[in-house]
């Protein structure tokens, strides 16, 4: 079983115990895990320290070339060791890497349309192309890959990936049999005001109505907007779900969910 998880930068904590006690069960159960995080606040906060402003495009954060520098070094390295620092601490041999490691994830500049209009959004980037040996290197010797959204483009200098996007494209490249994303909301909410409003279920093709009547925005619109092709290369099942449903991963080796929202075709 191959499952890809992806914790959101608002989870992350140098005490983290929950997830590494997760993931050594789930690895204890014979599953072969690669964890992927993100890092929104903690970028935000090091950005504004500097006195610049965070600018985000339908969830994107907008990536001057001058910033990404700034950008890398907090994701692959302040976040990156800071989280497998909590799994080595909790006895799980985790490895640290980004997507411009060992030809891992190779992509290039994302381009965004809104109609004829294309918005500049420097070195953000999407994945093109994923060369999976590095992940099957690091489980055949023990390691837990922990991977930072970082990719390279076709010369391998870094751009700036949605974390949700490279667990995406990871988990097509492997036919996960899960994709699991742990954010800080219940799941995908009908109402995001409302978080009794979580949809179990949520089909593909209502992805694109949810977001043209603002229902769906922010960060949740670059986590839903390639759920369909996830689907259909093949991924198992596609979860969502909240921090704190991340005691109940080891679930999955019993083919059992928990609480957050199933994406189906
Ligand atoms: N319909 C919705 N349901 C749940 N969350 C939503 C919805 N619409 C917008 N959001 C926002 O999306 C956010 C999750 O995306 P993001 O901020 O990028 O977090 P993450 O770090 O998990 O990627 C939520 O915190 C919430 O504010
Ligand atoms: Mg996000």
């Amino acid at each position: 079983m191959k499952i890809v998880v992806k914790v959101s930068g608002k989870l992350l904590s140098p005490e983290e115990q929950t997830l590494p006690q997760a993931i050594k069960e789930l690895r204890d159960g014979g599953a072969r895990v690669v964890v992927v995080h993100g890092g929104g606040p903690q970028l935000t906060e090091i950005m504004e320290q500097m006195g610049k402003k965070p600018q985000f495009v339908e969830g994107l954060r907008i990536t001057p070339p001058e910033e990404m520098d700034i950008i890398e070094m907090v994701l692959s390295g302040l976040l990156n060791k800071m989280l497998v620092g909590a799994f080595l601490r909790s006895g799980v041999p985790a490895c640290g890497i980004s997507g411009r490691d060992a030809f891992f994830l190779e992509g290039e500049r994302h381009v965004l349309k809104k109609g004829a209009e294309e918005i500049e959004l420097g070195r953000v980037g999407n994945v093109q192309r994923v060369n999976p040996k590095i992940l099957w290197t690091l489980w055949e010797s023990g390691f837990v890959p922990v991977v930072s959204p970082v990719c390279g483009d076709s010369n391998w200098h870094a751009l700036n990936v949605n974390a949700d996007w490279v667990a995406a494209h990871v988990a097509c490249a492997l036919q996960a049999d899960f994709l699991v994303l742990f954010s800080d909301v219940p799941g995908v909410l009908k109402d995001p005001k409302d978080p009794q409003s979580l949809l179990e279920v949520l089909r593909v093709q209502e992805v694109e109505n949810l977001i043209a009547e603002g229902r769906i925005s922010g960060g949740m619109i670059p986590k839903l907007r390639f759920m369909a092709e996830v689907i259909e290369s093949g991924v198992g099942e596609v979860l969502i779900g909240e921090g704190s449903e991340v005691v109940h991963l080891p679930r999955l080796l019993r083919k059992e969910g928990f609480r957050g929202t199933r994406i189906l075709p």
